[in-house]
């Protein structure tokens, strides 16, 4: 991704002009505004740096209050004996409301200005989230996480087969592109979310295969978990394939969910499509991804926290797989995607030998805004401040943070001044925390905590 170094730019008495429909018109050296400034509206952020909004492409709502849960064991033990409970919770309307309250100022406090955010089972839980995201003037993607299948922990979170397929078909009938009418300008977007291959089955499948391919054409997404852990005798991989008889995991999402990977329905695999984790791909399911313009959420926190390794960075980036940054709070235990980009960044450079990497700085600011852009097939609307997309920004201000301030205002710094704005920019991402970040703005509007 030298294309990411190449590509940054850091501007240092700096100007985005944001005009009344939220769109940027201008972003360069304030020096070289136009001369007409005068009557405008100025907002002086200095001594602050302007980013992207920060976008997260796989978080869980109904895991808001589920982060550092402690199951005794990795995912399948921990979804049972953690996560499985905690989302049941959501059965409660009130608890529901509430929580997507929560959910929204813990977006905000950490400049998440889109996100695919993986949904509640339950259809008045996800009305919240949505009625509460629209409030906010925020963004989402989401759809209730389907289960049809599934330990007696699950219970309250698992439908029927035809429940399934009406409960995700009303919700796109009810939320997707609810805001505006047009997929296109919408801020709230609806996804199809299969929990993982092992929470269904074959006619979940199918069926949800068929609605999905129904309304692709309307911009509809598509979501799930892929791939995340293979511990010897539990893990997901080996069970998932086992349950399935397929040859690879991503065939079950690929219409070949049937033995020996024979084809059983539709697709979900494409442009909009997020997959979390591929940690344990083979390089069929790397190329399939890349062929279909399918997307990696790569959430190194959470991998780290249930134990399910290290997605090798080299090898998935130059299958060609788009990658973006995903929180998956609550298997992660941070919201805000600076600290994930930091964790990753640990955690390739120390993959053994050849495989390790120092990501460059530019890699991973890309790889939490503009490949999240990607990754949505938003890249036209959101993700940097090319002229003419949406204005969604954070204000950091390190005064706010003194840890932060330190390493900006008195970290050793090149000669070199493109190396130097390098260090400076790995310092802002690697010591940033969630007071530093003193404003948050969505299509140029001021977004605030609750
Ligand atoms: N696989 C299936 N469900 C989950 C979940 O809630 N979190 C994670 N990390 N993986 C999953
Ligand atoms: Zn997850």
């Amino acid at each position: 991704m030298q294309g990411a170094a190449d590509a940054l730019v850091l501007i240092e008495d700096g100007a985005l002009v944001v005009d009344g429909d939220g769109r940027i018109v201008y972003c360069g050296e304030f020096e070289k505004l136009p001369e007409d400034h005068d009557s405008w509206n100025v907002v002086d952020h200095r001594p602050g740096f302007l980013f992207p909004g920060f976008i997260d492409t796989h978080i869980h709502f109904p895991q808001t209050y589920a982060g550092d849960s402690y199951g005794g064991g990795q995912l399948l033990e921990w979804l049972n004996a953690c996560i499985f409970p905690s989302e049941s919770l959501f059965a409660d309307p009130e608890f529901a409301r509430e929580a997507a309250v929560a959910f929204c100022d813990r977006r905000v406090a950490a400049g998440t200005t889109q996100a695919m955010v993986f949904g509640s089972a339950f259809p008045h839980a996800q009305d919240a989230l949505f009625e509460e995201t629209r409030r906010r003037g925020l963004r989402v993607v989401s759809g209730r996480g389907v289960q049809t299948a599934g330990p007696d922990s699950a219970a309250a979170l698992i439908t029927s087969e035809d429940d399934a397929v009406r409960l995700v078909s009303e919700e796109i009938e009810k939320w997707h592109a609810a805001d505006t009418g047009d997929v296109a300008t919408a801020m709230l977007h609806v996804a199809v979310v299969p929990r993982f291959s092992l929470a269904v089955t074959t006619e979940t499948l199918k069926n949800l295969g068929e609605l999905y391919d129904s309304v692709r054409d309307r911009g509809v997404y598509f979501h799930s978990h892929l791939n995340e852990n293979d511990r010897p005798g539990t893990g997901e991989v080996a069970t998932t394939k086992e349950m399935y008889q397929v040859g690879s995991y991503l065939d079950t999402y690929d219409g070949k969910f049937l033995p020996g990977s024979a084809v059983g329905g539709k697709s979900f695999l494409g442009r909009r499509s997020i997959l979390a984790h591929a940690v344990h791909c083979q390089d069929v399911e790397l190329a399939r991804m890349a062929e279909t313009g399918t997307s990696i959420a790569h959430c190194p926190t959470s991998q780290q926290f249930l134990g399910s390794g290290t997605m090798p960075w080299k090898r998935t980036v130059a299958s060609g797989v788009n990658v973006a940054i995903g929180s998956d709070f609550g298997g992660g235990d941070q919201f805000l995607l600076t600290q994930v980009l930091a964790d990753a960044f640990k955690v390739h450079i120390s993959e053994a030998g050849d495989d390790g990497i120092s990501m460059h700085p530019a890699e991973m600011l890309f790889t939490g805004t503009l490949a999240g852009a990607r990754a949505l097939d938003m890249e036209d609307r959101i993700g940097n401040f090319d002229d003419g997309k949406e204005a969604d920004f954070v204000v950091v201000d390190p005064r706010a943070w003194p840890p932060l301030q330190g390493v900006v205002e008195k970290g050793v710094r090149s000669e070199d001044p493109a190396l130097a704005r390098d260090q400076t920019l790995f310092a802002l991402l690697m010591a940033m925390r969630e007071p530093a970040i003193s404003e948050v703005y969505v299509q140029g509007r001021r977004i605030d905590v609750s």
